[in-house]
Formats: C-alpha cells, sequence, structure tokens
C-alpha cells in the first residue's frame, strides 16, 4: 500500500521556493556522485525520494550507472518521468516502504533529504538493507540540528514534514543500530544566496560545523 503523505505541487512550490533547479545546481549532484563513486563506481543505482528528477538527471549525462528512480509522491514522480522520458532512466511512484521494483535489488540506493520525513526510521533501514545487493552501499543526506548552527538550522526549517530534527551523532547512531556501518561522513555546507544562488560544498574537515551531513554505509552484514 502507498503512504499517505502530503507531498504535492504546493510542498514543492515552498521547499524549492518555486524554483527547483536554481536549488538543484548541477555541480550539487556531481559532488554527491563522485562521493558515491568512492565507494561503489558503477553498478544499479535507486535513488528514493528522487523528488522531480534532478539527481538521476545529472547521474545519466556523467554515466557509469543504471538508473531508476522513485518518490511517495505521485505528482514528483510524474515530473521526474517526464523529465527523464529521453534517458534511460526508469521513475516509479512509491516510497521507502513500498516495494516500487517488486523483486529487485540495487548497487547502490540514495535517500538524499529523504528519511528524516519518515516516521519509522526502523523500517525505512530494513527495507533499504533488503534492496541493496552484497557489496551494495547505502548514501543519505539530512539536515542536522545541532554544532555552532543548529540553532539557526532550526529556525530557518520551514518544512512541517520534517519528523526527525535531529543531530549528525544520532544519525549516525540510528544508521549503526539498524544494521549498517558508516564507510565515511561528510559534512555538507549549503546555503541559499541571493535568493538565487545555491552554495553546496561537501566538507570532511568541518563536518561537526555543517547545516547539514553526508553518510555513506553499508550493511554490517
Ligand atoms: C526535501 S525533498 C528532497 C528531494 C530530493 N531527494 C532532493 O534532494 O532534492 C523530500 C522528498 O522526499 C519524498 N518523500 C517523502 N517521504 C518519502 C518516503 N517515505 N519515501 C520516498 N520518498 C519520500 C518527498 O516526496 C520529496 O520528494
Amino acid at each position: 500500500m502507498t503512504e499517505p503523505g502530503p507531498f504535492e505541487g504546493a510542498y514543492f512550490a515552498d521547499i524549492y521556493g518555486g524554483d527547483y533547479d536554481a536549488r538543484n545546481p548541477r555541480y550539487k549532484h556531481r559532488a554527491l556522485l563522485s562521493a558515491l563513486r568512492l565507494h561503489q563506481p558503477s553498478g544499479s543505482l535507486l535513488d528514493i525520494g528522487c523528488a522531480y528528477g534532478r539527481f538521476l538527471e545529472v547521474a545519466a549525462e556523467e554515466g557509469g550507472y543504471t538508473l531508476s528512480g522513485c518518490d511517495v509522491s505521485e505528482h514528483a514522480a510524474a515530473i521526474a518521468g517526464e523529465r527523464l522520458a529521453s534517458r534511460d532512466v526508469r521513475v516509479r511512484q512509491g516510497g521507502v516502504l513500498d516495494d516500487p521494483f517488486p523483486g529487485e535489488t540495487f548497487d547502490v540506493i540514495t535517500m538524499f533529504d529523504v528519511i528524516e520525513h519518515v516516521d519509522d526510521l526502523e523500517a525505512a533501514f530494513a527495507s533499504v538493507k533488503t534492496r541493496l545487493t552484497e557489496g551494495g552501499v547505502f548514501a543519505f543526506s539530512v539536515p542536522v540540528y545541532d554544532g555552532p548552527v543548529g540553532v539557526l538550522v532550526e529556525a530557518m526549517d520551514l518544512d512541517p514534514t520534517h519528523v526527525h530534527k535531529i543531530g549528525r551523532d544520532a544519525w549516525l547512531q540510528h544508521a549503526q543500530d539498524h544494521g549498517f556501518r558508516v564507510l565515511r561522513w561528510m559534512g555538507i555546507m549549503r546555503y541559499f544566496l541571493a535568493s538565487r544562488v545555491y552554495l553546496h560544498l561537501q566538507t570532511t574537515t568541518l563536518r561537526r560545523h555543517s547545516p547539514a551531513v553526508l553518510v555513506i554505509c553499508a550493511p554490517a552484514r
């Protein structure tokens, strides 16, 4: 059964300030891909919570993976499907707790700014784990509410669908408690400047000071 959710047109207009592409510059997705490739440079990749499909679009341009995406939002999955129609990318509607690609497993599963929306973290991690191939990796990014800018992150967080507003150590612990070992984690410095320029910088040095983190992990089999 598809999970219910408030992720329709108005939600995306709000969180992307009416300009999805401006908040999703190509270099941001290239940076995320570079981090993934250090652990799993090729194979099948499923982007869960793909929204309008920008990450998949850039991944298709860059090459190297067989790409699939899903989103709990019918609205988002339909737009992603249209945007990616000319590329060899499958997009289906379905959430992390659904099974939009029945019986399939993937070498890479990504959830960028998605898992903090999912109430049942145990079920979400378990679902990802069962959909990974042997040797597969799971990468997720999340906003974090600790560290020197935690108060600011909280104050600027206008997304009412964020269920888990926790710190970086809590996320690392969740991954471990739910059967994953952390391969790498880094901070993401991200800011929206002058309502057009989106900054996205991945950093290991400043990972305890960033407003978001990227965690790359693998099942602790
Ligand atoms: C903040 S947006 C992030 C979208 C995209 N990954 C990105 O980085 O721009 C959150 C996305 O997660 C999707 N989402 C929320 N709950 C989900 C779930 N349980 N399973 C899959 N997608 C979900 C929403 O529909 C939305 O597209």
